[in-house]
């Protein structure tokens, strides 16, 4: 019963998390080229490392939860855990 309220608990936060995780990871891309002069879209430098730093925080949160979840439904797979 734990077992399969954890597996749904982490199911449930990996789903949440890919979306907008992706966007994340584009916006942080396109940003960082932007403000690197490699990229012109209209955004000026200044106001994409602006964006760009704002989102280290989220980036890392989502990607760590992600990750862990994604990490945590693996090895249960694969039987090396059992909780
Ligand atoms: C920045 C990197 C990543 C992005 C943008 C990303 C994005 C996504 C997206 C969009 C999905 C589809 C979710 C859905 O079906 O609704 C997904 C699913 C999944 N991701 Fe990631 N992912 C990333 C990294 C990782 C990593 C590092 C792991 C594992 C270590 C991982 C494990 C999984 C797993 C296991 C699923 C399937 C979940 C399910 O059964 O629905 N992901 N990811």
């Amino acid at each position: 019963m734990r077992r399969l309220r954890t597996g749904y608990i982490v199911i449930k936060t990996l789903r949440y998390s890919s979306w907008p995780l992706l966007a994340l990871v584009l916006t942080y891309v396109v940003t960082g080229y932007i403000m690197s002069g490699q990229l012109k879209l209209g955004v000026d430098p200044k106001t994409a490392l602006t964006i760009h730093k704002s989102l280290h925080i989220p980036l890392l949160t989502l990607f760590g939860l992600h990750a862990l979840g994604g990490v945590y439904l693996a090895m249960r797979r694969r039987r090396w855990i059992n909780w």
